[in-house]
């Protein structure tokens, strides 16, 4: 069965053809590079170029799987979370095509879309494993009892790992978004700085939860006390202590739950210290460490499609007026 997915719960429009579960026919996605010119992305803008951007979107998708609307078996689309204006894009456009095929439709949790970016690209990957989704919007650390069965182990307290980097690099005066910047200037900075751990003190010891935002501030008032400070060493050593934060509560996640599969997903993956580090500790640990292509690790709407395939296969097709969800938690009753 071909199913087609749709992506528009941020910045990027995106639209693929899954072939079964876990081949991708075609996969298109285009980023929205205006919203660099304002530091972050901005709501309405995002959903006028989701609108401006979808049909041409779905039309090469299908075109590059060479396939026909007619050809489909199942039209899936991201329904939470995400900004509502740019849900509110590719969910309708999705209920309607499916309507109109007389075709099942489903809607997809984005959370879950990133887990199953891992499934895409290591289609031997089995559950049980321990998922962390690191990106700009979302820092979640998942157990993966089954396909579309999970438990939240833990979750940011504030910023999102990627959401630090973006803004340590605004500090730094790099573009936005700049975590792939920030690494870049990274490279040639010793970690000179220490900058303080995140939630390892008295009662969070044992917390799997993140917190990111006090080490942008630490950022912050050093950049403001050494005005002069080496920027590419400013850059290594916040690397080194998200690197570090991430790298700990993934190791603590592992031993507790006793997993021996550790998936990462989400933009911040595509990180190559991060993939370094950890890659140190599935050796010390014993665990083995799934990490998708880039293209897999950013938004993208094959993701989105293999989530539906398998919902669609468990739980039968969503209803037409299932809601867009600014905010829902992964694996909520229903959807
Ligand atoms: O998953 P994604 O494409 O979009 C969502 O947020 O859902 O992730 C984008 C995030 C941005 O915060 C970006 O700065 C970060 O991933 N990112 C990186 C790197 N490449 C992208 N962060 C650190 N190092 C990188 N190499
Ligand atoms: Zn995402």
């Amino acid at each position: 069965m071909l199913t087609l997915g749709i992506e528009t719960s941020c910045d990027e429009t995106a639209a693929a053809v899954l072939d079964g579960r876990t081949t991708v026919r075609s996969s298109v996605v285009s980023s929205q590079f205006i919203h660099a010119n304002y530091g972050g992305v901005v709501p309405e803008l995002a959903a006028r170029a989701h609108a401006r951007l979808i049909v041409p979107v779905v039309r090469n998708a299908l075109a590059a799987a060479a396939c026909r609307p007619a050809d489909l078996g199942c039209v899936c689309a991201t329904h939470a979370p995400g900004l509502m204006g740019a849900l509110l894009v590719g969910l309708p456009f999705a209920k309607a095509l499916a309507w109109s095929l007389e075709i099942p439709f489903v809607g997809v949790n984005h959370l879950e879309g990133h887990v199953f970016a891992l499934r895409l690209s290591h289609p031997d990957l089995e559950p049980p494993f321990l998922a962390a989704v690191l990106s700009g919007g979302h820092t979640e650390l998942l157990e993966v009892h089954d396909w579309c069965d999970y438990s939240e182990l833990g979750s940011t307290m504030d910023d999102a790992v990627g959401e630090a980097f973006d803004k340590v690099a605004k500090l730094l005066g790099l573009g936005y978004p700049g975590g792939a910047a920030l690494e870049e200037l990274a490279r040639s900075g010793r970690p000179a700085i220490r900058f303080p751990a995140p939630l390892q003190d008295g009662a969070h010891r044992d917390s799997l939860d993140f917190s990111f935002s006090g080490l942008k501030t630490a950022v912050l008032y050093h950049l403001h006390d050494h005005p002069n400070a080496n920027r590419a060493d400013v850059a290594c050593s916040f690397q080194d202590a998200a690197i570090e934060a991430v790298n700990r509560r993934l190791v603590q996640a592992v031993e507790r739950r006793r997993l021996g599969i550790v998936g990462i997903s989400g933009g911040v993956a595509a990180n190559d210290a991060l993939r370094r580090r950890l890659a140190r500790s599935a050796d010390e640990f014993g665990f083995r460490l799934v990490v998708p292509p880039l293209d897999l690790c950013t938004d993208n709407a094959a993701m989105i499609a293999a989530v539906g395939a398998e919902r669609l296969a468990r739980f039968g097709p969503s209803p037409l007026d299932l809601a867009a969800r600014a905010r829902l938690p992964i694996g909520a009753p229903g959807v």
